[in-house]
């Protein structure tokens, strides 16, 4: 089979060539003039192809003329310039063979536009729309720039276990992985459960992070990322949250919490910049159907600074500031998103990395600073999304973060090798995570993040 998709056939280069497209029908046209024009798309790219389906084809009346929107078909003919505005190509056609055909009357996916709600009904469908399409491209790209960056660092890349016994955010959040028969559990007398008997004989769960194993390599190989799902049993029906999501975590040995976001502002710079030069047709998409200031302020993050504010001094602003917000600003408590809108979209209008944060509203890993009451914690937020990264410098002397974890009841024995790192050779070190879906969002302005991952799962939501 040859290689031709359509995007390469809408470039100049490729008039003149006689060459063979697959894909599905958007539109048909049909002309006065005996002949019809047919849209074809193949998620190469945003564009379709135009191709002109002459009437002495021999089966013009029979099958061309009814082909509909979704359609799959095999088109071989020539390249030439197109007289149309919007595109330097169109395709006369020697051969339109139909692969497969698609019925009207039951297809849900129409020339018009849909809701978002509507096409998340219909997940399985959707990548064949604009939006979806366009998105997938850009996740895509997020991807492959994750991999650069980092490779182009030294970096190397590792795989933390999905299956995980230990709970890296502290938080309670985590899905139960059993093989344990509950259903026959139930029907015998209710007592405890005995975990002995289950598969890994211990009690097990879906990770929340893959940080804690990735320090471990990180005190062997020096720097190092892992990139994988991660799941949260959170009761959050936001925008911004999933239940299950993937998350970039590198992890740095000999890094402190400047060194930290000093990469995690260079890591979104590159991605961003990165979409803005690779992804043109899809970001101009973006910025024309779903937020009209979205290419102006992206150009913006990826050529300034981004701000650096210390948890401290962001609780006074918005204690001071005149907005009024649902939930008190307190020092010591956790800041809301509405509190972290409120700072890089209207405050300041650009990314800001908030620094240091009270102890007690952090997890045990994050490094105790000197005035005993906040640690070297730190979060990028960033306009229209908010948190996007959460980060910090990691607890390396032994005494204290032992100290630490006895203090948020965490079982020290069930913690026996990440104490051990701090006992062999311990190092200062520092990482973070960044939220996949999130930057997507960030990317494309998309607004609800179960728009910017093929299969959202969420609260009540398991479908696909
Ligand atoms: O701030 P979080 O919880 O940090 C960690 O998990 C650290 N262990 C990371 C590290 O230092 N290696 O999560 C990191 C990021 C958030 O900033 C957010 O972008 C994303 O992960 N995130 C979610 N994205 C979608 N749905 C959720 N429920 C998310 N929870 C966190
Ligand atoms: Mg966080």
């Amino acid at each position: 089979m040859e290689d031709q998709t359509i995007a390469d056939t809408r470039q100049v280069s490729a008039i003149g060539q006689k060459v063979t497209i697959r894909g599905w029908i958007r539109t048909r046209r049909d002309s006065k003039g005996g002949f019809s024009f047919l849209e074809v798309n193949d998620g190469s790219c945003l564009g379709n192809l135009q191709v002109v389906a002459d009437g002495e084809l021999p089966n013009y009346e029979s099958e061309i003329k009814k082909l509909t929107t979704g359609c799959s078909v095999v088109i071989t003919g020539e390249v030439k310039e197109s007289p149309a505005k919007g595109q330097k190509t169109e395709m006369q056609a020697d051969s339109v063979k139909v692969i497969g055909w698609c019925d009207p009357e039951s297809y849900p996916l129409q020339k018009k536009r849909h809701s978002f709600e509507f096409l998340r009904e219909i997940a399985h469908l959707r990548p064949r729309s604009n939006t979806f399409g366009a998105v997938a491209r850009v996740r895509n790209q997020i991807c492959q720039s994750v991999h650069q960056f980092f490779q182009e660092r030294q970096f190397f890349y590792i795989h933390t276990p999905v299956i995980t016994a230990s709970d890296c955010e502290g938080a309670g959040e985590m899905f139960q992985v059993t093989s344990l028969n509950l259903e026959k559990m139930l029907k015998a007398a209710p007592k405890e459960v005995d975990y002995t008997q289950d598969f890994f004989e211990r009690e097990a769960h879906l990770t929340v992070s893959g940080q804690l194993e990735a320090e471990t390599y990180a005190c062997a190989l020096s720097k190092v990322y892992t990139f994988g799902p991660t799941f949260r049993a959170e009761n959050s029906n936001t925008s911004r949250h999933l239940a299950e999501f993937w998350m970039i975590e590198p992890e740095m040995a000999f890094y402190d919490l400047q060194d930290d976001m000093t990469l995690a502002e260079a890591f979104i710079k590159r991605i961003v910049g990165d979409c803005l030069s690779k992804c043109e047709e899809d970001m101009d998409f973006f910025g024309k159907w779903v937020d009209k200031s979205l290419l102006e302020r992206l150009e913006k993050v990826a050529s300034s600074d981004f701000l650096r504010l210390s948890y401290t001094d962001a609780v006074e602003i918005l204690t001071k500031s005149k907005q009024t917000f649902e939930y008190p600003v307190d020092w010591g408590k956790d800041l809301q998103s509405e509190h972290e809108r409120f700072l890089t979209e209207k405050e300041f209008k650009q990314p800001v990395i908030l620094h240091d944060y009270p102890r007690t509203i952090k997890p045990f890993y994050m490094r105790l600073n000197n005035d005993d009451r906040t640690v070297a914690a730190m979060d990028v937020l960033v306009p229209g999304v908010g948190e996007i990264i959460g980060g910090s410098q990691r607890e390396e002397r032994y005494e204290i973060l032992e100290e630490r974890m006895k203090a948020q009841d965490l079982d020290l024995e069930e913690y026996w090798w990440y104490l051990d790192l701090r006992r062999f050779g311990s190092v200062p070190h520092a990482g973070f995570g960044l939220g996949l879906e999130r930057m997507v969002q960030f990317v494309t302005g998309m607004e609800n993040i179960r728009d910017v991952i093929p299969f959202p799962r969420t609260p009540g939501s398991a479908e696909f």
